[in-house]
């Protein structure tokens, strides 16, 4: 009885997504019609629509030669062409080029591959023909979500993207843990700079990271910028009338040096407001947390490393405030765009005992329009170029593309038995994506 009338509601919806999907295919097709009739219209249009291009191809058919990244245009675009990808972002790819560079001298075999034992948290996956295919994945008492999160984006890469059956066929291997432990070829959240064997790859962050309340990336990023530039009918927060204090909230735990040295540094500091949390004890976290996008409404955010890198670091850059790092030893694909002087600094860089934070914090709380400045930069950056979400899907397909050609071996979707029989090798991620606990 229930199921029939769930089901009979479902019916029902469904006929009105139809209704409303007709609708917005006939608004599209009148759209399309008066761009083409009109170029002149069509750029009036998108400076006053923020919303995201409908096809992921469209931006393809403007004027090469002019074309530049809108990031209120393109932003969240994931399929741009490999040559619009290039001219938006001509820092993205440095650390997969290294890579690749080291790759081309010690080629990556399939036996390399093999050595990497699919333990926890470790993920072994094929693209063929631009199509996702997972081998294998390891038990994840505690990182499946990481898993997930990772091979959704990266299959939103493949499927955003026109041409995909051209893209290089690979077979990869990569870790959801906070970093590696093999000396192997393996993809990898972050890496130190000696790893030479670890391609660097966007973190879980960029689709979803619900165990510590933070959604998908694109809501995250509109809930930020709500706060920085406003929302209908709430005008934005000005960076000088932001609280002028360093935020910092964080577990302790998985870097008791480096963390407990930044509180002991900001101890009883009118300019800070640092404080360690304990995830383990609910009444703390909920009278302690601030959730992310209220982060912005302070001048100063401090990032501290934790295990390895610290993945509330690409949610603060979205922020139009100033980003307070020690030196880093970990890194992330996009920390080689971090300048940390000169006109076009974009984040403020402490040593690794926090012994100059205080100097650094007061000059700039007593010049706050340096400040802005960098958090102005910040923002050009990070928020609307380098931390997009078109600028995630173009790295993932620069690493298949790169990784690729570092590999000395082509993937096989099957393996050949003893008898002669073919047994594929890996499961479609559509249908593993439906299947797997
Ligand atoms: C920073 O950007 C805002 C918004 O675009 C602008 O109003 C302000 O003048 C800029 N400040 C500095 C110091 O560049």
């Amino acid at each position: 009885m229930q199921l029939t009338r769930a089901v009979g509601a479902q019916l029902r919806y469904l006929a009105i997504e139809a209704l409303v999907l007709f609708g917005l295919m006939l608004f599209f097709f009148w759209k399309a019609r008066s761009v083409q009739g009109n170029g002149l219209e069509f750029s009036s249009n998108i400076g006053t629509n923020p919303s995201p291009q409908p096809l992921s191809q469209s931006t393809d058919t403007y004027d090469e030669d002019t074309w530049d990244f809108m990031p209120e245009r393109d932003a969240n675009n994931h399929g741009l062409s490999e040559k619009h990808c290039r001219l938006a972002f001509p820092k993205l790819f440095i650390e997969v080029d290294k890579s690749a560079g080291l790759a081309k001298q010690h080629p990556i075999t399939l036996r390399d591959l093999d050595d990497i034992p699919i333990e926890n948290g470790i993920v072994r996956g094929i693209i063929y023909h631009g199509e996702l295919y997972v081998v294998e994945f390891g038990p994840m008492p505690y990182t499946f979500t990481r898993g997930k999160a990772t091979l959704q984006a990266l299959n939103r890469a493949l499927i955003s993207f026109t041409g995909r059956e051209n893209l290089p066929d690979i077979e990869f291997v990569f870790t959801t843990h906070d970093f590696s432990t093999v000396e192997k070829p393996i993809w990898s959240y972050a890496k130190r700079d000696e790893e030479n064997a670890v391609w660097l790859m966007p973190d879980f962050g960029y689709w979803s990271w619900p165990e510590v309340k933070i959604g998908p990336y694109q809501e995250i990023r509109r809930r930020i910028m709500a706060i920085d530039d406003g929302s209908d009918p709430s005008p934005g927060l000005l960076f000088q009338d932001k609280k002028k204090q360093l935020f910092w909230r964080g577990t302790v735990a998985t870097n008791p040096e480096l963390r407990g040295q930044l509180l002991q540094a900001t101890e009883g500091k009118s300019w800070a407001d640092t404080r360690a949390l304990d995830w383990g004890n609910e009444e703390d976290i909920r009278s302690n947390l601030l959730s992310m996008e209220d982060h912005c409404r302070y001048m100063f955010l401090a990032h501290v490393e934790g295990h390895s890198f610290s993945g509330a670091g690409k949610y603060l850059l979205n922020c139009r405030s100033v980003f307070v790092s020690h030196k880093l030893v970990w890194r992330e694909a996009h920390h080689h765009i971090f300048i940390a002087s000169g006109p076009d600094a974009n984040y403020i860089e402490v040593e690794r005992d926090f012994s100059d934070l205080n100097d650094k914090i007061e000059y700039f709380i007593s010049n706050p329009e340096a400040a802005e400045q960098i958090a102005n930069n910040t923002v050009a950056m990070f928020r609307d170029r380098y931390l997009t979400p078109a600028a995630e899907s173009c790295y993932w397909r620069h690493l298949i593309r790169q990784y690729a050609s570092g590999c000395a071996f082509e993937p096989l979707l099957y393996s050949t038995q003893a008898d002669g029989k073919k047994q594929p090798r890996g499961v479609p991620f559509e249908s593993w994506i439906l299947t797997s606990p």
